[in-house]
């Protein structure tokens, strides 16, 4: 990480949003849906996922455009479910980074298509990532089977199909709460870490686990935000209990939830203490993970 740490890294980020992706994504697709996806993709995300990416991967200079393409796939497929979670037929939102969501500004249709157009637009940017040897085909893999049918969509299958516990035991409302956010969010989080790791050719085992235990807390966490409200979350809050979603509040209460965060963050920096990544990485990647349980966004 360069001198200047996360702030300089999402700045460069946000540059290469607002310029090449957005060029890129602009050239030969129609306004119809060139509006909704950049609406949906340009909005004020926190970034976690490229920022972990980065940080794994070594950036320290924006002319090191091959990571800035891996971390921008990884947004994309991450804004995609965010659209995609918040149609009707899903979590039925209506606010979305601070905005009203993408069914709500444009219509269901093209918010359905702005998921649809993001999702392979990923793997069109990460074509572009210049990764050497097998990088290329790791990265393409890793960001599939998380970003799809192992981690991201199937835990979202799972999630909704478990609204309302309906009728599991609590060892298994336990047991199935670790397997949904496993997947629906600790996968992609997890992905982002090992792409970061596979660039740099670092330990992608390490990588991942960190990414996996750290996408549990930020689950866990965010279910805390949605069960406190927070009105600066960006996004409705207060709906996970009313739409009977299976969460760390709604099965062991807050103060529970607490113990469990705590737990999930020392796990977290104990994984995080055996990998070999710079001490500003390190001290960033701490800073970020003490700071989840606290968060009000
Ligand atoms: C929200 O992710 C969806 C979850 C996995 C909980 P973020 O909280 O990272 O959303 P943005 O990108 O900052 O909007
Ligand atoms: C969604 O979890 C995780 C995704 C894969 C999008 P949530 O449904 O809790 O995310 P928010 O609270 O809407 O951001
Ligand atoms: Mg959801
Ligand atoms: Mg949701
Ligand atoms: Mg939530």
């Amino acid at each position: 990480m360069n001198p200047d740490g996360a702030n300089t890294n999402k700045q460069d980020f946000e540059d290469f949003l607002n310029s090449t992706v957005r060029d890129l994504f602009s050239n030969q697709a129609v306004p119809f849906l060139i509006e909704p996806v950049l609406y949906s993709l340009n909005a004020p995300g926190k970034r976690l996922r490229p920022l972990l990416l980065m940080t794994f991967a070594n950036y320290n200079d924006r002319s090191n455009t091959s990571t800035l393409f891996a971390a921008a796939a990884i947004e994309c497929i991450h804004s995609y479910s965010l659209v995609h979670d918040d149609l009707p037929a899903m979590d039925n939102d209506d606010l979305r980074r601070g905005r009203p969501t993408c069914h709500k500004a444009y219509s269901e249709w093209a918010a359905i298509l702005a998921g649809d157009a993001l999702n392979t637009f990923a793997f069109e940017l990460l074509a572009q990532a210049n990764l050497e040897g097998n990088a290329l085909s790791d990265a393409i893999m890793i960001l599939s089977q998380a970003g799809g049918r192992i981690g991201m969509v199937s835990g979202q299958a799972l999630d909704l199909e478990n609204e309302r516990g309906r009728g599991l035991a609590l060892t298994n409302k336990q047991e199935m709460l670790t397997e949904i956010h496993s997947r629906k969010t600790a996968a992609l989080i997890s992905a982002a870490c090992e792409i970061g790791a596979v660039i740099a050719r670092g330990d992608r085992v390490l990588a991942s686990e960190f990414g996996r235990k750290l996408g549990l807390l930020f689950q866990v966490t965010d279910d805390m935000l949605d069960a406190k409200g927070s009105t600066e979350a960006g996004k409705a809050t207060g709906k996970d209990a009313a739409a009977g979603k299976l969460t760390y509040p709604a099965v062991f209460g807050m103060k529970e939830t607490e113990m469990i965060c705590d737990q999930l963050t020392q796990e977290t920096l104990s994984i995080l203490a055996r990998t070999a990544l710079s001490r500003s990485s390190m001290d960033y990647l701490e800073q970020l993970t003490r700071q989840l349980k606290e968060r009000s966004r």
